[in-house]
């Protein structure tokens, strides 16, 4: 199994929830998440000289799928969230070792 950690920018959560919805992928946890990437962050310049928003406001999608399924995650989230400017966010895959489904204790991937 593998775990997507996306780092998104907060107004495209919901047209990217959506479209993993429509492909077929339900469960998922979302998070508010502050970060920074290459560029640290934006300046923004006032009368009283530059002021430095270090660490932007942004969401965080995390899913656990199928070994098999994670390049379309990976796709669905890169097509909707793609503007081309620099923030668009960033993806994290990782393999997990187990999942429980507390309910009815099945384990692996029936209990995904
Ligand atoms: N190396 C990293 N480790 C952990 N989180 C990161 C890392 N890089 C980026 N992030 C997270 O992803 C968010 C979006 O990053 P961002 O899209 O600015 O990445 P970037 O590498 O600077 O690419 P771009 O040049 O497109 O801006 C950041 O706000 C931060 O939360
Ligand atoms: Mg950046």
């Amino acid at each position: 199994m593998k775990k997507i950690e996306a780092i998104i920018r907060e107004e495209k959560l919901q047209e990217v929830r959506v479209a993993l919805e429509e492909a077929g992928f339900i469960g998922m946890t979302v998070f508010d998440v502050k970060g920074r990437g290459a560029q640290g962050g934006i300046s923004l310049q006032w009368r009283v000289g530059d002021y430095r928003i270090d660490l932007l406001p942004k969401k965080m999608i995390m899913l656990v799928v199928k070994d098999q399924d994670y390049p379309k995650v990976v796709d669905v989230i890169c097509k909707v969230s793609k503007t081309g400017a620099a923030g668009d966010g960033k993806i994290f895959v990782s393999t997990i070792d187990e999942v429980i489904r507390v309910r009815t204790e099945e384990s692996g991937e029936p209990a995904l």
